[in-house]
């Protein structure tokens, strides 16, 4: 195993940061997961296409689209992966002292690293969430580092024996700790928007590509916390997780419990999509 740190490739133990890098003080930095099937890497120029826009939001200049593939290419060369995640991590870089000002530009650190990811034919097991209250930032549509909220959701969730929690702000869902979410209401499909407050998912994306050719009707418009317990189906989505099905939040059985025709239906386009 090799991960690649600045230009090197080192074992995993071995590749060591500054304590004065802005990542470390700050979470001042970016990241992206790119999923990997039959040593394929997947809708990646959708993947570089976030990294692009999480770098431009941070204003951290980017090591270029040549480099990104160049360097995603050697990782799977590397790592001898066939079904795998692929992680990428940039920070501003390090610095000669802590300042909350970044003091002039500076060298970014790049990270990557590649880990192995069981490949889903079958149906998920549908999986129990948690409704919590989104107390995140505000610029969730950047894939920061900086991912306090994200975690300390994920232990209360945890805490209650929740896969996921699926979070809401003033009335509406906004999305999952690290996952987006699909409504099913009717045979029709319900997600929130790509504004500021959701991370615009890939696997989203793609699912919404999938409905459109399957003649599923799809609403990007917020599902609200009030409406949940009419829900009939109600999945999730995440470059790790692929397409999730939820048969219950909190106490509140979503449909019949299980997976949804509507929810089986993407499960099995998805897969058929990764070939
Ligand atoms: N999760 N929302 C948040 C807050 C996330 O962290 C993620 C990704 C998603 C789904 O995005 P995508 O479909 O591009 O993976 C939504 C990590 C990467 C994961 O669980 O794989």
């Amino acid at each position: 195993e090799s991960v690649y740190l600045n230009g090197e490739w080192l074992a995993p133990e071995a590749a060591k940061v500054s304590v004065f890098d802005r990542g470390f003080l700050f979470a001042d930095g970016i990241y992206e997961v790119v999923p990997v099937y039959q040593g394929q890497p997947f809708l990646l120029e959708h993947h570089l296409a976030r990294l692009e826009r999480s770098l431009a939001a941070l204003a951290i200049e980017s090591a270029g689209q040549q480099f990104w593939l160049e360097l995603i290419d050697d990782l799977l060369a590397r790592n001898q992966s066939d079904n795998a995640l692929v992680y990428i991590q940039v920070t501003r870089g390090a610095e000669a002292k802590r300042s909350h000002l970044p003091q002039g530009p500076l060298a970014p650190t790049i990270f990557a690293s590649v880990s192995a990811m069981p490949v889903h034919w079958d149906v998920p097991a549908p999986a129990q969430a948690t409704l919590l209250e989104d107390i995140r930032w505000l610029r969730c549509d950047i894939k920061s580092i900086s991912l306090l909220g994200n975690i300390m959701l994920k232990q209360q969730a945890q805490a209650c024996g929740a896969l996921e929690p699926i979070l809401h702000r003033d009335g509406l869902i906004t999305e999952g700790a690290s996952s987006n979410y699909f409504a099913v209401k009717n045979g029709e499909l319900y997600t929130a928007p790509t504004d500021h407050l959701i991370l615009p998912g890939i696997t989203r994306m793609w699912v919404i590509e999938l409905a459109r050719e399957l003649g599923i009707p799809v609403h990007e418009q917020a599902f609200a916390v009030t409406d949940l317990a009419q829900l009939d189906e109600l999945f999730l989505t995440s470059s790790s997780r692929e397409v999730q099905p939820i048969g219950q939040i909190d106490d509140i059985i979503i449909g019949q419990g299980g997976c949804g025709k509507v929810t089986e239906q993407l499960v099995h386009a998805f897969h058929a999509s990764k070939r």
